[in-house]
């Protein structure tokens, strides 16, 4: 155990002080959880390797899935990759700071520990002012997945890297919720058309009104690619079920099954307003819009284990826009495979 610390950060206008302190941890090679737009992220210099394995240490993340560079500004990309190519720069310039990660072949001089020996590197422009901040006062890239115990649902607030991290991390920097709720979009554009590796804060529709089609659901050979997704992620402790959206009926009859009149359960429901009362139900209503849903629903998870309910019913949402996103984190959580 190492003594955790908290500070408070403003979100607009981070205080030079806090992000000095933050960045001087990074540079003595320790790991300090910082916000973004998407989720909180547990930063380390990119270019250090015994930080890097802390890193994996820390979350408990198989070593064999790689992780994001995040950068402040363009210039750096030469430090990640030796030939940015033309899409990227299309995109760079349309969504960058943002919920945005591309997949690019990597220079020699970046970690395989970066990388997890994949011959490519993953680099993203985070939007928000902590994390460019971040950046830019240790003066290098850093290396940031989720701020989640692996396999836990990401962390949108402080309290929540704090509840898998305490006692694991150096610091962390709390400036309140973030935005979006869901990561990055992770798209691999060594490939053409470019693959979308994971669907996140950027809609598949807003990337290909830029560059054309892209694939999304990619062949088995190209999830190789992406070692994330093949394993188990976004569960919260208690088993989760789904039940279409708007579906009244179906979730009546999810919770009128025998084996759960004795379990505690929780309910995520953002359309459905007609419920079964029953004592050891429990519901809570997010959204409606897609957004708000996105922004919640990590959190709804979270609360309801904390709880400690036996079960979290959660209501499905439309696959478009954030909806992919939101659907794709679903059905992992929902999923008792690996
Ligand atoms: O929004 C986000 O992306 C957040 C914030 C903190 O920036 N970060 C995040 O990192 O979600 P993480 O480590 O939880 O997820 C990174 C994803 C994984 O699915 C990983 O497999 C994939 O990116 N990835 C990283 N490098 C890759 C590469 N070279 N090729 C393919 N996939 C890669
Ligand atoms: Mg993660």
């Amino acid at each position: 155990m190492i003594e955790t610390k908290y500070l408070t950060v403003s979100a607009e206008y981070p205080e030079h002080e806090a992000i000095s302190e933050a960045a001087s941890v990074l540079n003595r090679g320790g790991l300090v959880a910082f916000p973004t737009e998407t989720v909180y992220g547990l930063a380390a210099d990119a270019f250090n390797d015994s930080a890097i394995r802390k890193v994996y240490e820390a979350k408990g993340r198989p070593s064999d899935n790689p992780l994001i560079v995040h950068i402040a500004d363009t210039s750096s990309l030469a430090s990640y990759t030796a030939a940015f190519p033309e899409v990227g720069w299309t995109l760079a310039r349309t969504f960058w700071p943002g919920p945005l990660t591309l997949v690019v072949h990597r220079t020699n001089t970046i970690s395989d520990l970066v990388t997890a020996g994949l011959d490519t590197v993953a680099v993203r422009m985070p939007n928000h002012p902590v994390a460019l901040a971040l950046v830019r006062e240790l003066g290098r890239g850093i290396v940031a997945p989720s701020a989640n115990t692996s396999g836990r649902p990401s962390p949108t607030t402080a309290q929540h890297v704090f509840d898998d991290l305490n006692g694991a991390i150096d610091l962390i920097l709390d400036a309140g919720e973030t935005r979006i709720g869901v990561e990055s979009s992770v798209l691999d554009i060594t490939q053409s058309p470019p693959v979308l590796l994971r669907k996140g804060g950027l809609s598949r529709e807003a990337i290909e009104m830029v560059i054309g089609r892209i694939e999304t659901d990619p062949r088995h050979d190209l999830i190789q690619r992406s070692p994330g997704t093949r394993h188990r992620h976004y569960s919260p402790r208690a088993e989760v079920r789904l039940v279409g959206k708007g579906n009244a009926a179906e979730l009546s009859k999810t919770l009128a099954k025998p084996d759960l009149k004795t379990k505690t359960i929780g309910c995520i429901l953002h359309s459905i307003r007609e419920f079964p009362q029953a004592s050891n139900v429990s519901v809570k209503v997010i959204g409606p819009e897609l957004e708000k849903i996105s922004h919640q629903i990590f959190a709804s998870l979270r609360e309801f284990d904390k709880q400690g309910v036996d079960l979290i019913v959660v209501e499905e949402v439309e696959e478009e826009g954030l909806g992919l996103a939101v659907m794709d984190r679903l059905r992992r959580a929902s999923s008792r495979d690996e």
